[in-house]
């Protein structure tokens, strides 16, 4: 069967031949089976969203392939990958659309890759469905269905955010350190509904963090960059005595 992700030897240089020029990766090699959920983490310029950038196709990469569920999507653009892609990045801001309501952009999400229009409305059968998820949030979100997004806090647009990159189950849900500006408590909360989501859906998932204690406590694999040696990897399972359960509610699988 084919890798979920296959990252084969990409490299990616930024403003090569000027004064700032910067190699950010320099051979990358990753191959995720489905279901993998791995953290990675490493110093500041290391090449983790870069990584995440080059899977999504923000940019093209010099070299290397990138193989998603056994589609080469190297020469893909960014709209043509998102099909495959759930992503959720550090600001809570970009994810969602702050003057549409919660349901508007969960219909948007949920319709992605179909006819990508409102101009009905969102039905009934949409919003119940819709309830029902935010119901899971356990965040009180049902019952403000129609509330503008931009009224919601950072760690309640994160956990939307999530929700509607899982809606239409990706082959691939890419976090970039997305609970870095929640505070404790929040940032907490959503690592908690990501794990949720993630496990529930079945998903393949990558997510950067800073923080060693989740991304030890979080995920099957766990990836190291090393800023210095840009020769990245050094990843290795998880051991399952390192891994604790985070917050009250959640437990540990292996
Ligand atoms: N769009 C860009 N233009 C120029 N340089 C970039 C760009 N994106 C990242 N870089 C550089 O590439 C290196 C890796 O960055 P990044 O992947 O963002 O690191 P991090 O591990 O902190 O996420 C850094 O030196 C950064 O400055
Ligand atoms: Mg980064």
């Amino acid at each position: 069967m084919a890798y979920a992700l296959e990252i084969k030897d990409i490299h990616k240089t930024f403003n090569k031949g000027t004064i700032n020029e910067k190699v950010a990766l320099d051979g990358v090699n990753l191959q995720l089976n489905e279901g993998d959920f791995v953290t990675i983490i490493g110093g500041n310029g290391a090449g983790k969203s870069t990584t995440l950038n080059a899977v999504a196709g923000v940019w093209p990469v010099d070299s290397g392939s990138i193989i998603i569920g056994g589609n080469d999507v190297t020469g893909l653009p960014e709209h043509k990958r998102a099909k495959f892609l759930g992503r959720v990045f550090q600001d809570p801001m970009t994810g969602t659309a702050a003057t549409m309501s919660i349901d508007e952009n969960m219909a948007l999400a949920a319709r992605r890759g179909k006819k990508r229009t409102l101009k009905w409305g969102v039905t009934k059968a949409e919003r119940e469905y819709f309830k029902e998820k935010l119901r899971e949030l356990d965040l009180g979100l049902e019952d403000r269905l129609t509330s503008k997004v931009g009224l919601l806090s950072g760690g309640q647009r994160q956990a939307v955010t999530l929700l509607m990159a899982s809606l239409q189950k990706p082959e691939l849900l890419l976090l970039d350190e997305h609970t870095a500006a929640l505070d404790p408590k929040t940032a907490a909360k959503v690592l908690e509904l990501s794990d949720k989501i993630i496990e529930e859906n079945h998903l393949t998932a990558m997510m950067v963090t800073h923080n060693m204690k989740d991304a030890i406590a979080h995920g099957n694999r766990l990836i190291m960059y090393r800023a210095k040696k840009r020769r990245i990897f050094t990843y290795r399972t998880c051991l399952p005595s390192l891994r604790k359960p985070v917050g009250e509610n959640s437990q540990t699988t292996e």
